[in-house]
């Protein structure tokens, strides 16, 4: 039996992309309740509409995840009408894909705020009742990105630096205070949504189902980290062990990343 059969499960920025494909995913595993959040309203209504020929509990909430009093809205609705969540997957995000001069302060604030502040509220608002019931699952999903540096990518980077050292540090909190709850902290390569339309890349860009089926794989497994593709699992390791500039040869230079984002044209261009 998988373990999202008959529970409860809210997916952010579930309108498109990897949200999307998740929140499909999961009803095939059996999920008793769906609730999907976007900003996205007429995607959200989509994306919903063609969810509940499959199974009538699904519902979605539109929400500006960067709005804390959205949220405290949104999840007192969940908490309402559908009693709470067992599985919180943390998915909504933004990248802006400007050199860093180049951002507005706007720029900054949302991807801070969307990638990173948001993440912890919306936890805040569940995790009280977790803590109550003893059981419980978060996902984070964070990047790569948020592992090492890249030109164009500085704001996302430092949002996703930080989704990592929150989401895992919230692990050890809850090892330690109730260990019902699970975290799981997803670390992706690029994926093929749109969202980073024009990369350039050596390393394959991971196809959107398989992605969404190695983040469900890491729940039912309850892994502390997913991060793919393969490669990806050395980056701690690697990092630790070289000096700097020999590490910024090995990715930038051999594997080509530094120059990956050079043609990002991002959502807006498609
Ligand atoms: N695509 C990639 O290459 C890649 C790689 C690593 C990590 N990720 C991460 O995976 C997650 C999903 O990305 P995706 O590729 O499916 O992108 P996507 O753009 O297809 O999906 C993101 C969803 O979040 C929603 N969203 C954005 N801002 C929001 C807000 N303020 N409030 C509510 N919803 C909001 C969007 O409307 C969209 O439906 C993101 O957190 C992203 O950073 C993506």
């Amino acid at each position: 039996m998988s373990l999202i059969e008959g529970r409860t499960v809210l997916i952010t920025g579930g309108a498109s992309g990897i949200g999307r494909i998740m929140a499909a995913m999961v009803l095939e595993k059996g999920a008793r309740k769906l609730i999907l959040w976007d900003i996205d309203s007429s995607g959200l209504d989509a994306a919903v509409a063609e969810l509940r020929g499959v199974h009538p509990e699904v519902h979605g909430i539109t929400v500006d995840v960067a709005r804390t009093e959205d949220v405290a809205r949104a999840s007192g609705e969940v908490w309402k009408s559908f009693g709470g969540v067992d599985i919180l997957i943390n998915n909504a995000g933004i990248v802006v894909g400007k050199y860093f001069h180049e951002h507005t302060h706007e720029d900054i604030d949302r991807t801070m705020t969307i990638n990173t502040l948001a993440p912890m509220h919306i936890v805040l608002e569940f995790l009280p009742r977790m803590l109550h019931k003893g059981t419980g699952h978060i996902v984070n999903i964070a990047s790569a990105a948020g592992m090492v540096a890249n030109p164009r990518m500085s704001a996302y980077c430092a949002s996703k630096w930080g989704v990592i050292g929150w989401s895992d540090s919230l692990r050890l909190e809850m090892e330690r205070l109730s260990p019902g709850i699970k975290v799981t902290t997803v670390a992706p390569y690029y994926i093929d949504t749109g969202m980073f339309a024009g990369v350039k890349s050596l390393i394959p860009i991971i196809k959107p189902q398989v992605a969404a089926r190695r983040i469900l794989r890491g729940i039912e497994r309850d892994r502390i980290f997913v991060r793919m593709p393969f490669i990806v699992n050395l980056l701690p390791f690697v990092r630790g062990i070289l000096p700097l500039r020999l590490f910024d040869f090995v990715v930038g230079r051999a594997l080509r990343v530094h120059s990956t984002m050079d043609e990002f044209t991002g959502k807006t261009a498609e």
